[in-house]
C-alpha cells in the first residue's frame, strides 16, 4: 500500500537527471516527503504535517518560486507518478457523463493545447433542477459580508452566496455520483500524468451586485496541477455571468504578466483583450453545461447584469499542498451508511479520496 512507502531520494534523482532542475534535488525530495506525510496523515485523519523545514507553516518557498513554471510542475508529477501508481477508473462503467467515455483523448487533448474543454447540456435538466431544489432554503454564506442566512435561491438577491454546509451537497446521492464519476477521474489522471486527488465541491448562487476579486482577470494556484470542473445548474447567457476563460493562455500567460507580479495579480480587462483577442470565451451554455478548466490560464467570473446564475465545482489536483495552504483544514466528514457512493469510490481510490474521512 502506498502508505507504508518511503520516499527514497534515488527515484527522484532518476527522474530529474539531465534537467535544469538536477541541482535541486534536496529542495525536491522535501517536497515529495511532506507530500507523503500529509498524504499518511489525512488517511489516518492526524493533524497535518506544517513543519517545512526552513519555509514557513504553510508554504514552502522553493515551491512557491516555481509553481508558475509549466515544466517545473510537470517534472513534479512525473516524479509523485514514479511513486502512486495511476489508478484503472475506466474498470467501473458508469452511465453518468457517458458521452465523455468517446471523447476522452481528445478531451485530454483540448486541455493541453487550450486549457479548456466545454460539452453542451451534458447533466439532464431534470437532475440540475433536482440539485436545485434541494439547495433551496439552506444555508448560504456571503464572503464579503460575512453573513449567513437561509437563502431562497429563487428570490431576487444580492451578490454571491456560497453553500455553508458541505453536507448539503454531499448528501445528494447524484452529488456524489458526480464526485465520483470515472470518466472525470480517468481525465484528470490522464492530463495531470499523476494519480489525481479531489480537493473539494461547491456550490454558489451568484446575483446582481458588487464585483468580486474572483470577476477580475487572474490565475489559479492552487496546486502543482489541478483541473477545475463547472457544471452550469441553470441557462447561462451574456446577461446572467458567462464564465470567462482565455485559451491558450496558460502557455502564453507570461507574455502579458511582468516578472515582478504576485502570484494571481489581478489583470486589466484591456491588457487581457488587447493581446489574446478572439482567445477570450464567454461561456455561455444551457443547463447542464460542464466547463473542464486549467484555472492556471487566465480567466474570471463575469458580473450577472440581470437574473441569476447557479454553479457546481469540483477542484481535481496531484498534490496535498493545496491542502496545506489552507490554515483551518478539515476533511469532509461522511457517513458509510449515509455516503454509501462515495465510501465504495473511497475503498476502491482511497488516494484520490484522502480528503474524506468515513465514519460508522
Ligand atoms: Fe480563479
Amino acid at each position: 500500500m502506498f502508505q507504508y512507502m518511503f520516499i527514497q531520494k534515488e527515484k527522484i534523482k532518476n527522474v530529474i537527471k539531465n534537467t535544469s532542475y538536477q541541482k535541486y534535488l534536496n529542495e525536491i525530495h522535501e517536497i515529495i516527503k511532506t507530500h507523503h506525510k500529509n498524504f499518511q496523515c489525512l488517511l489516518t485523519s492526524k493533524a497535518l504535517f506544517r513543519k517545512i523545514s526552513f519555509y514557513g507553516k504553510k508554504k514552502n518557498k522553493f515551491f512557491y518560486e516555481h509553481i508558475n513554471e509549466n515544466k517545473f510542475n510537470i517534472l513534479l508529477t512525473k516524479i509523485l507518478n514514479n511513486f502512486y501508481e495511476k489508478y484503472n477508473f475506466l474498470k467501473n462503467e458508469q452511465q453518468l457523463f457517458l458521452r465523455l467515455f468517446d471523447v476522452q483523448d481528445s478531451v485530454v487533448n483540448e486541455l493541453n493545447k487550450k486549457g479548456i474543454s466545454i460539452f453542451n447540456e451534458l447533466l439532464a435538466k431534470p437532475k440540475c433542477q433536482k440539485i436545485i431544489d434541494l439547495l433551496n432554503l439552506k444555508q448560504f454564506h456571503n464572503r464579503q459580508t460575512n453573513e449567513i442566512k437561509k437563502l431562497n435561491l429563487y428570490g431576487s438577491n444580492k451578490n454571491i452566496w456560497w453553500l455553508h454546509n458541505y453536507q448539503d451537497l454531499l448528501q445528494i446521492d447524484l452529488v456524489q455520483h458526480i464526485l465520483s464519476s470515472s470518466y472525470l477521474l480517468h481525465i484528470a489522471q490522464t492530463y495531470f500524468g499523476c494519480t489525481p486527488i479531489l480537493h473539494h465541491v461547491h456550490f454558489w448562487a451568484s446575483y446582481p451586485g458588487d464585483l468580486e476579486s474572483t470577476q477580475k482577470f487572474h490565475q489559479d494556484f492552487d496546486d502543482i496541477r489541478f483541473l477545475k470542473v463547472f457544471i452550469y445548474l441553470n441557462d447561462v447567457s451574456e446577461l446572467n455571468g458567462p464564465h470567462c476563460y482565455v485559451q491558450k493562455s496558460l502557455q502564453n500567460a507570461h507574455n502579458i504578466i511582468k516578472k515582478d507580479n504576485k502570484l494571481s495579480e489581478r489583470l486589466e480587462d484591456d491588457l487581457v483583450n488587447d493581446y489574446f483577442k478572439e482567445d477570450v470565451l464567454h461561456i455561455k451554455g444551457n443547463t447542464g453545461t460542464m466547463i473542464i478548466e486549467d484555472t492556471h490560464g487566465i480567466h474570471k467570473g463575469a458580473k450577472v447584469k440581470e437574473g441569476k446564475r447557479f454553479i457546481f465545482q469540483l477542484l481535481f489536483g496531484c498534490s496535498t499542498f493545496y491542502t496545506l495552504k489552507m490554515e483551518h483544514f478539515k476533511k469532509y466528514k461522511c457517513s458509510i451508511e449515509k455516503h454509501a457512493i462515495l465510501y465504495q469510490a473511497f475503498k476502491n481510490y482511497p488516494y484520490t479520496f484522502m480528503n474524506f474521512n468515513f465514519e460508522k
